[in-house]
Formats: structure tokens, C-alpha cells, sequence
């Protein structure tokens, strides 16, 4: 496995593999790896002669200080776990690599980013688009990969790589859940086991709401079953419970095989997403 953390090399071994002919898959990460990412590896080496993961944690896209301060950061183990799932290459690149300077580029996609997770972390998606138009420019990959937890981040990243013409077929793969059902995160690193135990709540909630909804109950009314069932919880506080339109995330009264409840919240000082289709 051939690991770079600058984008000149990188991109020698890259062209490299294209006068080969070789297709090139992507899988942008944070780092903090988990069975969730090694899905997504996994789904590239099926599609792709070559995998590159890109292991980052963006500054831009952090709204919180805090929690940009307190990411995970496990770079030998995720290299370690890279390794073992057959990944060609690695991209960990410092911050001065991707941001020369302080950039002044900023993204607007309409009411995709000012809902949900835009409504709460103003700015996420500007930067998400930002580092992830620079990977796409660095590795021109063929395909891409990305998590089904981030659902949202999916929709932006489609509605950027089809305005701006990237020739890259994107996929969405489905989330992975631990046993117990809680949604594999890196964040999921910073809860104890009670914690862990107590995040179970946000899932849950989505298996609640859905047979609640299934049965004719409004969506007001799960709503407010949703907050109710959350914050009996100790140190649990919900952001939000959303049905909404799979294709442009516009929030629905009506359930439909064309929507999906998301969920965020906070478990602690730990934010955490989840969702489930309604199909
Ligand atoms: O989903 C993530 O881990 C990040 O948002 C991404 C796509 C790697 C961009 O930093």
C-alpha cells in the first residue's frame, strides 16, 4: 500500500495508472476508521482496478472548535485497517498541502444547505464541497464513495459533482450498524459504553417514528413522541427528527417510498446523525 501526504506524488502514481488504463475509485474519510469505511473500500475494489482513500480531517467544514479540536485522529490503526482490506492507496495530506492560504471560495446550493444539517452547522456543506472539489481535482478518480449515514452530505456532493461537470459516477453505500443497531461513526469513539448505550436512542427513535408514521400518525405528533422519548435521557438532546423527500430533502407531511426520517443529536458533548428510509 502506497501512502502519500503530498499531492505531487500522488498524482504521478496516478497518471501512471491511467496510461495503464486502470480505474481509479475514490473514498474520501476523515480518518477514525470503522466497518462503515471498510464497506466502502470494499465497494470500490469490487468497481475499480485501484483504490485510493483519502483520510482528512477538514478543517472548513467544522462550524465548532471544539469538535474540529476533539475529532478522533488514529492514523496508524486506520492505515493498519486500510491494510488489511486490500486499499492501494493512501492520501493523508496536512492541512498546508490542501489550504495554501485561508480560502475565500464559497459554495451555495440553494435550500439543500439550509436545512436539516445546514440549519445547524452553518457553513458545513460550503467546506464539505470545498475539500471534497479538491480531492476530486487531485485524484480524478472514475468513482467515488461515500456513507449513506451522511445522506445529506450525498445530495450535496451529487448536485456539485453534476454542476460542475465531474465525469465521476458517485455511489451511496448503505449504513453499517453494530449489532445492538447504533450507526457506525468515528465519532462513536468519544462516547463511554453507557454513552454508547444511550446513542441507541436516535435509532430508536427512527424505528418509532417509522411504524408510527406507517400507522397514520402526523408527523407533528412523532415529533414531538420523538423528543419526548430522547430527552428522558440524561444527557440526551435532540436537534432534530425530519421526514423529508428523498431526491431534494424538502421536509414531508406524507410518507411516502420516497422519504426518509433523519435524525441528529446530541449525546453529551457528542453530535451524532442518523437515519432510515421510509421505503
Ligand atoms: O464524510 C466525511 O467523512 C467528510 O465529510 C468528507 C466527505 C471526507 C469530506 O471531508
Amino acid at each position: 500500500m502506497e501512502i502519500f501526504n503530498e499531492i505531487k506524488p500522488l498524482r504521478a502514481y496516478l497518471n501512471t495508472l491511467r496510461r495503464q488504463q486502470l480505474t481509479i475509485g475514490l473514498v474520501p474519510t476523515m480518518g477514525a476508521l470503522h466497518h462503515g469505511h471498510l464497506e466502502l473500500i470494499r465497494a470500490s475494489r469490487k468497481e475499480n482496478d485501484v483504490t485510493v482513500c483519502s483520510i482528512y480531517v477538514n478543517p472548513t467544514q467544522f462550524n465548532n472548535k471544539n469538535d474540529l479540536e476533539k475529532y478522533p485522529r488514529t492514523l496508524d490503526a486506520d492505515i493498519a485497517q486500510l491494510s488489511t482490506v486490500g486499499c492501494d492507496a493512501i492520501f493523508a495530506p496536512t492541512n498546508l498541502e490542501m489550504y495554501k492560504k485561508a480560502s475565500e471560495l464559497r459554495f451555495d446550493f440553494g435550500s439543500l444547505d439550509k436545512i436539516l444539517e445546514g440549519e445547524f452547522r452553518p457553513g458545513h456543506f460550503s467546506g464539505v464541497a470545498l475539500v471534497v472539489s479538491k480531492l476530486f481535482n487531485i485524484v480524478q478518480p472514475n468513482r467515488a464513495y461515500f456513507g449513506q449515514k451522511d445522506f445529506q452530505q450525498y445530495k450535496v456532493i451529487a448536485k456539485l459533482a453534476d454542476e460542475l461537470l465531474f465525469d465521476i459516477e458517485l455511489s451511496s453505500v448503505p449504513i453499517v450498524r453494530e449489532p445492538t443497531g447504533l450507526a457506525m461513526s468515528s465519532r462513536n469513539q468519544r462516547l463511554s459504553e453507557p454513552d454508547k448505550l444511550k446513542a441507541l436512542v436516535f435509532y430508536h427513535s427512527l424505528l418509532m417514528a417509522k411504524e408510527l408514521l406507517l400507522k397514520g400518525e402526523s408527523t407533528a405528533a412523532v415529533k414531538v413522541k420523538v423528543k419526548e422519548k430522547c430527552e428522558a435521557l440524561p444527557n440526551v438532546k435532540l436537534e432534530y427528527i425530519e421526514l423529508a423527500d428523498t431526491e431534494n430533502l424538502i421536509p414531508s407531511q406524507n410518507v411516502s417510498s420516497k422519504t426518509i426520517l433523519l435524525i441528529a443529536g446530541y449525546v453529551g458533548e457528542v453530535r451524532l446523525i442518523d437515519n432510515l428510509l421510509m421505503e
